[in-house]
């Protein structure tokens, strides 16, 4: 690990030289000892049918993520240093996030080894090859800045904004630093410890076998992350300018969430103030929003709820309603902000009141 992240004080994202990955791959040492000319066949072989092209992609685009993502030693040098000011005390030295910091009735301080994030406005095409654990859930660079930023409303994640644009920024790389060195880790031993999965072809991952897998994973968690980077949710601008036309589409939206087409209400029971807890992807307890009162961590602007409903909530299990919008023909309000202006509509008793009686239909107990 240290060899390919560093350590705190000298944290660093290093991706093998070509030649290293493709040495990783073909010489691996038998660990049951076979004499010299039977592990050489074996490294014949495998070097025949190695993938070049395949590979090198691959390895091209987890170098052009670094980059991209500003994973520089320098960048990660300063973030490390406004990391421990600032974020350890919560998300621990490994961001594995301190239990000891949590509240009751709260979200744990952020675990950001597992790679996924809640509150994203990336979106990678969910047809895509899935090389590793796969894009969903990553998180833009913005998506990070946003979140140290404004904090995260309605819980102990603080907002942080005395922070230098310079500061911010570099703390966000050494976080997407953190995850990509946990992801690469918990991948790797989520493949190791998957014995259920073993076949007779299933290699014994020590030695250079484990190398060799450990070094997947890390070109495809960064391959990943640049995935996310490239494919933004695409939220249009807010179609409704005028009032009378803004409450027209919360009754529809209204209509929306009700239908079975969207189906919020399976969740968000009674627009949330019933609880229905669910499992989030770190085993935590969380509660589908209650709607009805305004408060949201990704955001409160139209186009975050947009985007929210949009990418789903990945970690947390949310559906993403992605693919409504893509099925609205050309001209049809949009759906989606339909739902938002219903969203806002629903917190705002003054608004409530204006499209129930728009629309009779419109009942919502309270
Ligand atoms: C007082 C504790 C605390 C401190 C200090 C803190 N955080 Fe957090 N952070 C949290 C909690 C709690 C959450 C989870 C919120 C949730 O799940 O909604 C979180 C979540 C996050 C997330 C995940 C957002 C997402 O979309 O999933 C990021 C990134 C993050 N924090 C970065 C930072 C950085 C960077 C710092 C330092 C500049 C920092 N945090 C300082 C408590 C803290
Ligand atoms: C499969 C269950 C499920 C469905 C279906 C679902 N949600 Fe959610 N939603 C959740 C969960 C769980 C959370 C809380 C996530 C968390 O805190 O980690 C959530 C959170 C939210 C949030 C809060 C976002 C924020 O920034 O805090 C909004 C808004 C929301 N849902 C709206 C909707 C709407 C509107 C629909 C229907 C179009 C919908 N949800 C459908 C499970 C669901």
């Amino acid at each position: 690990m240290d060899a390919h992240f560093g350590t705190p004080a000298v944290p660093t994202v290093r991706v093998p030289e070509w030649d290293t990955v493709v040495a990783t791959a073909v010489v691996r040492t038998d660990p049951e000892q076979k004499p010299l000319g039977a592990t050489l066949k074996a490294a014949t072989g495998r070097l025949a049918s190695f993938k070049w092209d395949a590979w090198r992609a691959d390895w091209q685009a987890a170098n052009a993520a670094k980059a991209e993502l500003k994973l520089d030693d320098a960048a990660l040098a300063r973030g490390s240093v406004v990391y421990r000011r600032w974020c350890l005390q919560c998300h621990g030295p490994s961001g594995a996030g301190d239990p000891a910091h949590a509240v009751e009735n709260g979200p744990m301080p952020r675990d950001y080894r597992q790679g996924v994030f809640k509150y994203v406005t990336a979106f990678a095409p969910p047809n895509l090859p899935k090389k590793g654990l796969g894009a969903a859930g990553k998180a833009r660079r913005a998506d990070l800045k946003r979140t140290v930023r404004y904090g995260i409303e309605g819980t102990i994640m603080p907002a942080f904004p005395s922070l230098t644009e310079q500061e911010l920024e570099d703390a966000v790389s050494y976080v997407i630093h953190l995850s990509v060195r946990g992801e690469a880790e918990f991948a790797t031993l989520a493949k190791v410890t998957n014995v259920a999965k073993y076949t007779e072809e299933t290699p014994e991952y020590v030695g250079i076998e484990l190398d060799w897998l450990f070094v997947q994973n890390e070109l495809w968690v960064l391959l990943n992350w640049g995935l996310a980077a490239k494919y933004p949710i695409p939220v249009p601008p807010e179609p409704f300018t005028s009032e009378p036309e803004r409450l027209k589409s919360a009754v529809r939206g209204f209509k929306l969430y009700n239908s079975s087409e969207f189906g919020c209400a399976s969740c968000h029971a009674n627009y949330g103030r019933v609880p229905q807890l669910k499992w989030d992807a770190w085993a935590t307890v969380v509660q589908p929003r209650n709607l009805t009162l305004g408060v949201y961590r990704g955001g409160r602007r139209g186009e975050d709820l947009y985007a929210r409903l949009y990418g789903g909530i990945h970690p947390s299990g949310m559906t993403a309603f992605h693919d409504r919008v893509t099925a609205a023909p050309p001209g049809t309000p949009d759906k989606i902000w339909d739902i938002v202006h219903f969203l806002t509509a629903l917190a705002d008793s003054s608004d409530l009141r204006r499209i129930q009686q728009l629309d009779p239909e419109v009942k919502i107990e309270p």
